[in-house]
């Protein structure tokens, strides 16, 4: 007997959002029953883009209006935690995006009220779910590499998008531009490391290029240790041209060495690679499924439909977006003291 689909209701048609729409609506086992976006001409984009969908202004109204199994929350960041408060509250799981908050007492109180809710919480974590990415995670669990003792997240691309009524250059809306990108990369380095325990200690540098926006860096990196030594660099630049990211990761008797090249982040058609050495040969590893944030996506919907199910746990629990929006927010506050700091207090509830 076929089972009804999980219905979603989407918070958010920017730029995200839409592919978030489209992910949903191709998915047979999802329905895509309701979008929020507050401006005219984004509920006009949305309900001609996806007309069986019920197009609301405010989240409130669909929240009492609509029956849902799980709000997806794709708005920015200083609105996360009111939405995900009030859709916990109607007794909805969620997909929140990075970053969950934008500090880490509004990200605990997030996790906390999901625990007492009984709900499933999912952080926006996609590049866990990548062809790519993922691929590395199961080879360093799998042994190839031996015991992983450091790793390299680095990506160099174009300038951020504005973003709708330019919150994203907006401290206030945004929080910190290391909460936009370089949290995927300290959740990746992190997972990757798990094999490490958690994290004990971070150092941090950032740089901006325009006076008028002193503390939103458009280069920036940081180091996080462990206690066996293990560490990990994550580094972007926004001052540079197309996207291009490079994971590397060194083992006790391998290493690892992946890249991904595109015009744009979102491109259908980026180049990519994965090579893999045990210590005696080297592997060209064959990717079969495409690789790139679009594409993750789709695999990160199909999880929720899963995580709703009670098949599977989410890829990024609400426990990790905690880590990761933690140790951005220790980063920036390493770099304003220029000294390393402690993070071993970030899950403290
Ligand atoms: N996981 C990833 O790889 C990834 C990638 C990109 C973005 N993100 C995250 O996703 C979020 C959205 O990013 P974006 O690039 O899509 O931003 P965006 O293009 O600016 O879109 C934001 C959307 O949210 C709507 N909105 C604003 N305030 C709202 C509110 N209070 N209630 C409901 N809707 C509201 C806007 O509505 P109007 O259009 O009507 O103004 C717009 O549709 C951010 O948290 C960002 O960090 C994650």
């Amino acid at each position: 007997m076929s089972r009804p689909p999980v219905r979603f209701g989407l918070v958010g048609f920017g730029a995200w959002g839409q592919h978030h729409a489209q992910s949903i609506a191709s998915n047979p086992d999802a329905q895509l029953a309701a979008i929020v976006a507050p401006s005219e001409a984004s509920r006009a984009a949305a309900a001609q883009a996806h007309p069986t969908a019920r197009v609301f202004a405010d989240h409130r109204a669909m929240l009492a209006e609509v029956k849902l199994d799980l709000v997806d929350i794709v708005t920015p960041s200083h609105t996360h935690r009111e939405i995900a408060t009030d859709a916990l509250n109607a007794g909805c799981d969620l997909l929140l995006e990075k970053p969950m908050a934008l500090t880490i007492e509004d990200c605990r109180a997030i996790v906390r009220l999901a625990r007492e809710r009984g709900r499933q919480l999912a952080v926006g974590h996609e590049l866990r779910l990548s062809s790519q990415w993922g691929e590395i995670k199961r080879r360093i669990d799998a042994g190839v590499i031996g015991e992983p003792h450091y790793v390299l997240v680095e990506l160099a691309r174009k300038p951020y998008r504005l973003g709708a009524s330019g919150w994203r250059y907006d401290q206030a809306r945004v929080g910190s531009w290391v909460l936009e990108e370089p949290i995927h990369f300290f959740d990746l380095a992190r997972w990757y490391l798990a094999v490490a325990g958690d994290p004990m200690e971070l150092y941090a540098y950032g740089k901006s290029r325009d006076p008028a926006r002193p503390a939103l860096y458009d280069n920036f990196s940081a180091m996080f240790k462990y206690a066996n030594g293990a560490y990990a660099v994550v580094s972007q630049t926004l001052a540079a041209f197309e996207h291009h990211q490079t994971v590397k990761v060194a083992g006790r008797k391998g290493a690892i060495w992946a890249g991904w090249s595109g015009a744009l982040d979102r491109t259908l058609e980026p180049s990519f690679f994965l090579k893999v050495f045990d210590g005696e040969n080297l592997e060209h590893v064959a990717i079969k499924k495409p690789s790139g944030e679009v594409f993750e996506l789709r695999e990160e919907i199909a999880r929720c439909v899963q995580m709703v199910r009670g098949e599977a746990a989410p890829a990024a629990s609400g426990e990790d977006g905690l880590w990761s929006a933690g140790l951005c927010l220790v980063a920036e506050e390493s770099i304003r003291q220029q000294r390393p700091l402690p993070v071993g207090e970030l899950l403290k509830m």
